[in-house]
């Protein structure tokens, strides 16, 4: 061992005596008492003694890299070369054998080719707008007010405080054609302006689509003279052109004008103020 070894060495077990320095530091300081601060000392002086020990043991002592280890080189031997290569061959002619399937695969590629055009006609041309779409209901100038049985409404039909799901007669099974007819007192009507003549006796109609996002509205607080959505429980003030007072909804239920015909039948004055249901149609 050369003079620098040896230095090396007692630099190593100075650090570690240190650290059983610490270590027993730590031993009296928890058989005296509850020193925390000198607990963590005597630990921090055992690990550092310990840790330092190591380091200059490993940097000092032990052989430093880089290391290669050889290794045979890794060539298959020739057998395995050849019949390798022999499969290789077999294969590439049965690939160009096989006419029929590379015929019938190159149509299912292009097949699927024009398929992709489709989807891309619709992006470039658009379809019904779905706003002027919901814009039109059956209900018309002079159409008939009929209950879902096809059944003629008149006026004394419904009873103050009352409701009714009507339809414009011949459409009973369209769906975006549903409206409520309810009887309010008529001193309590505050429809927006332009609206004064489209009651009949405090007989309002509204779309019966939610315009929050198209539950039927079938629900009348009598009490409160409010329409509730059962989805999402918006609220629509009825006396007030059903504008909506609470819940998600954030446009009234359009109104449909009403009159009454010769025949003393109900009958609407003309469409919906607006496209029924969902409001996001505004969007489109
Ligand atoms: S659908 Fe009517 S409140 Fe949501």
């Amino acid at each position: 061992m050369n003079r620098r070894d040896a230095r090396t060495e007692r630099r190593i077990a100075a650090a570690f005596g240190l650290g059983a320095l610490g270590a027993a530091a730590f031993a009296a300081a928890y058989v005296i008492g509850d020193q925390t601060q000198l607990l963590g000392g005597a630990l921090l002086l055992a690990f550092a003694g310990l840790a330092t020990g190591l380091a200059i043991w490993a940097l000092r002592l032990l052989p430093q890299g880089p290391y290669v280890e050889e290794r045979e080189p890794m060539i298959s031997p020739e057998p395995e070369r050849r019949a390798l290569a022999a499969e290789f061959e077999r294969d590439q002619a049965a690939l160009t054998r096989a006419f029929l399937p590379r015929q019938m695969l190159t149509l299912a590629v292009g097949a699927l080719g024009v398929a992709v055009l489709f989807p891309v006609r619709s992006l470039l041309f658009r379809g019904p707008d779905p706003w002027r779409a919901l814009g039109r209901t059956p209900w018309r100038e002079g159409v008939r007010v009929v209950k879902g049985d096809g059944a003629p409404v008149r006026p004394g039909d419904v009873a103050p405080g009352g409701m009714l799901t009507v339809f414009p007669e011949g459409h009973t099974e369209s769906s975006d054609a549903a409206a409520v007819l309810i009887r309010v007192d008529p001193a309590r009507l505050a429809l927006p302006s332009g609206r004064a003549g489209w009651t009949v006796g405090g007989l309002v109609a509204y779309s019966k689509l939610c315009t929050h996002a198209g539950c039927p509205v079938g629900l009348y607080v009598k009490s409160t003279q409010q329409l509730m959505c059962p989805c999402h429980q918006s609220l629509f003030d009825v006396p007030r052109g059903a504008v909506p007072v609470a819940g998600p909804a954030a446009r009234p239920l359009p109104q449909l004008p009403l009159g009454v015909g010769p025949d003393g039948v109900l009958v609407a004055r003309g469409g919906f103020t607006a496209p029924v249901g969902p409001g996001y149609w505004r969007k489109a």
